[in-house]
């Protein structure tokens, strides 16, 4: 580990702090996200954790969680100082949030990695039997009211739930008001909308036939944080829970692996519960299956041969979040996200996958060049993987993932 890059890296957490009554986080940005994001404030104490600051990272999970619905939704978004919300903000959330200070999506639960890594860091056990309640909750929500027919994988209901916003897959879900000028804003903004018109309640939404997919990185991230569950629940004494998590972890693996892999490609990707298709276009997701446990030889494999390929995934700055061969790939951000630039926090959730799997070299390739991206553009919110230019926000918080990598 580079201790220049982590003296940086503790100096942003540190500057896109907030602290109030009550609560503490590390925001994206200072400018244009300063509040609290599910899975980025996640990241933000993985890497706190990581550089021996565990107090901060319990204490932002903390934050996160004392804001769960009692359902066990845990919303993406929270905003915990009206002041930094403009009046106008306030009105437009009004219209879409049931509850004005958080959101009633979700973003994938990255939450359980941390609260793992906080316990091995810190082995504070108190800590532990005093979160894992709530993490239940949160992952039996999901379980629940997100879960639909027979398949063990669950379901996101707009494409911000997965963290990846506009990735090209869901263009043609989005429909006809996404093919405008800055459509896609529109149309997402719009179906919240109409998801608020329903109460977010779920046997509706799916009835209505509005978006509905199984997203490649969210149930990655759910078998993984099943599978924490697992671990943790074993670590103070629950067998039962702890057995139930485990192979609860391994089915939604399972699932992943038979229902999202295309044969053709050796890709794995989302599927459109409406009409039971997969959605055949390649992103930064369908390499995420890596990260399993259950992932044989062979499909490790075939998805280190796409990710290895310099027409596809091995640019000079790995790993975009949209291969070189889509028509949809853009190297430079232009008015959506994630088509085409690299971002940091995806390429740690590969590395951790491609060291689990025994590929050392290429997770170090792939920790090399996030750290070179750093060293030599700062901290940015993702980057050009041509040219290594960072773009969107600057002083980013998930990009100090680097310096733990
Ligand atoms: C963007 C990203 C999302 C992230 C948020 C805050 O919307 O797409 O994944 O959580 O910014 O950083």
């Amino acid at each position: 580990m580079n201790s220049s890059l982590q003296d940086k890296a503790r100096e942003l957490l540190d500057g896109n702090a907030r602290r109030g009554s009550g609560y503490y986080y590390v925001s994206p940005s200072r400018r244009k996200y300063p509040h609290q994001w599910s899975w980025d404030s996640s990241f933000h104490a993985i890497v706190n954790c990581r550089m021996g600051r565990v107090d901060l990272a319990r204490d932002e999970v903390s934050t996160l969680l004392s804001k769960m619905l009692p359902d066990g939704t845990l919303p993406h978004i929270i905003l915990h100082d009206r002041g930094l919300v403009s009046p106008a903000g306030r009105a437009f959330r009004k219209y879409y949030w049931p509850q004005p200070d958080r959101s009633p999506l979700v973003q994938p639960p990255v939450v359980a990695l941390a609260v793992r890594e906080i316990w091995q860091k810190g082995e504070d056990i108190g800590f532990l039997r005093e979160t894992l309640p709530l993490l239940e909750s949160h992952f039996e929500w999901l379980g629940t009211q997100r879960r639909f027919g027979n398949s063990n994988l669950v379901s996101i209901f707009s494409p911000w739930e997965c963290g990846l916003d506009h990735k090209p897959g869901f263009d043609r879900l989005m429909g006809k008001l996404a093919r405008l000028p800055f459509g896609l804003y529109i149309a997402l903004y719009t179906s919240e909308r109409r998801l608020a018109r329903l109460n977010f309640d779920s046997a509706e939404i799916v009835s209505r036939g509005y978006f509905n997919v199984r997203e490649v990185l969210f149930n990655t991230v759910y078998a993984l944080g099943l599978e924490a569950l697992g671990t943790m629940y074993s670590v103070i004494g629950e067998g039962s829970k702890a057995e139930h998590f485990r192979v609860r972890g391994e089915n939604v693996g399972k699932a992943i692996l038979e229902e999202c892999y295309d044969s053709a490609s050796g890709l794995y990707f989302d599927i459109d519960v409406r009409t039971g298709k997969l959605i055949p276009e390649p992103s930064i997701s369908c390499l995420m299956p890596i990260a399993l446990g259950g992932m044989p030889k062979q499909g490790c494999e075939a998805l280190v041969r796409h990710l290895t390929n310099p027409d596809e995934f091995w640019l000079r700055y790995p790993i975009p979040s949209v291969p070189k061969s889509s028509r949809h790939f853009q190297p430079e951000a232009q008015r959506y996200l994630w088509r085409g630039p690299t971002w940091i926090n995806t390429n740690w959730l590969i590395m951790e996958g491609l060291k689990r799997h025994g590929y050392y070299e290429l997770a170090d390739a792939v920790a090399q060049s996030s750290r070179e991206l750093v060293e030599r553009s700062g901290f940015w919110e993702y980057y050009n993987p041509l040219t290594g230019e960072g773009g969107g926000e600057k002083d980013f918080g998930w990009s100090t993932l680097a310096a733990i990598m």
